[in-house]
């Protein structure tokens, strides 16, 4: 009777052993496999794209710091998310008709914190190879050469190619990346309305250039997660703030997802 117990008890122990080392290694490849996108920094908690919003997704552990690009007329590139600087300064009119100097005498703070509208150049100086970069060239068709100068200041501050992704609407504008630095990791970003429309051609097509898709959200279904990974494409869906959301995408298999609260989705990976 003794000996049935000691085997009963030795064995579910042995069990309980085993699901929870299933269950927290499988916790570590998922996490592993999910990267947290700080969309414009930790914007959920800081005005986005600004210093402060960068250092606190760097502080919550986001392994990418996702930037918006435009171009100032002195052509340098600078991180701010719209053509014009009304809704995010205290400015008015197109990012380009101001020089950096004047850009950076705009308040980017929201109420009464102060902030400035960074350079790229004073983003990869202030944080260099120790965080990495998602990197959106916006309207490129606005910019012509800004892929080239993108690449010039990662020369210039030694940021290694695997540090970055590039990111974009524009498939020409990945494209002329792709032949500048073919090891460069493109993403083509996908607007709502075209989210689960992509034919098979059209995966093909972008899988020449591109390493992945980055849907919205909001539109997007399991059925085209699962075709986009079948195509070994990863896919990372914006903008998710809502742990809910995180969990189920989580679930569909994305591998990563632009959120404006990285912690939230580091607890969601790392907590649960
Ligand atoms: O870059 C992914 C996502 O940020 C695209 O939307 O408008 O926030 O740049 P948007
Ligand atoms: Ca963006």
């Amino acid at each position: 009777m003794r000996l049935k117990w000691w085997f009963v008890s030795s064995l579910t122990l042995c069990l309980c052993g085993i699901f929870i080392f299933i269950h927290t290694q499988a916790a570590s490849t998922q996490a592993e496999k999910v990267a947290i996108i700080a969309h414009r920094g930790a914007s959920g908690y800081e005005p986005e794209h600004t210093m402060q919003s960068y250092l606190a997704a760097v502080q919550q552990k986001a392994d990418y710091l996702e930037l918006d690009l435009h171009m100032s007329k002195d052509q340098q590139l600078v991180a701010i998310h719209d053509y014009k600087v009304d809704r995010t300064t205290n400015g008015t009119g197109y990012v380009k008709q101001y020089t950096v100097k004047q850009l950076q005498r705009l308040n980017a703070g929201k109420g009464s914190k102060k902030a400035v509208i960074p350079t790229l150049e004073e983003i990869f100086r202030t944080f260099g190879n120790r965080t990495n970069y998602y990197i959106e060239t916006k309207s490129p068709h606005e910019y012509p050469g800004m892929e080239k100068e993108l690449l010039t200041l990662m020369a210039k501050y030694n940021i290694h190619t695997d540090h970055v992704i590039v990111q974009s609407f524009s498939p020409e504008s990945l494209k002329t990346v792709h032949r500048y630095r073919p090891t460069m990791k493109l993403i083509q970003l996908i607007r709502s309305k075209q989210t689960n429309m992509l034919t098979d051609q059209q995966f093909r097509q972008i899988k020449t250039y591109a390493n992945g898709i980055g849907p919205n959200a909001n539109t997007l279904t399991k059925p085209y997660v699962q075709k986009a990974r079948s195509y070994d494409l990863d896919v990372h869906p914006y903008t998710v703030n809502d742990e809910k959301q995180m969990r189920t995408l989580i679930e569909w298999g994305v591998t990563g997802m632009f959120t404006n609260y990285p912690d939230r989705l580091y607890n969601v990976l790392h907590k649960e």
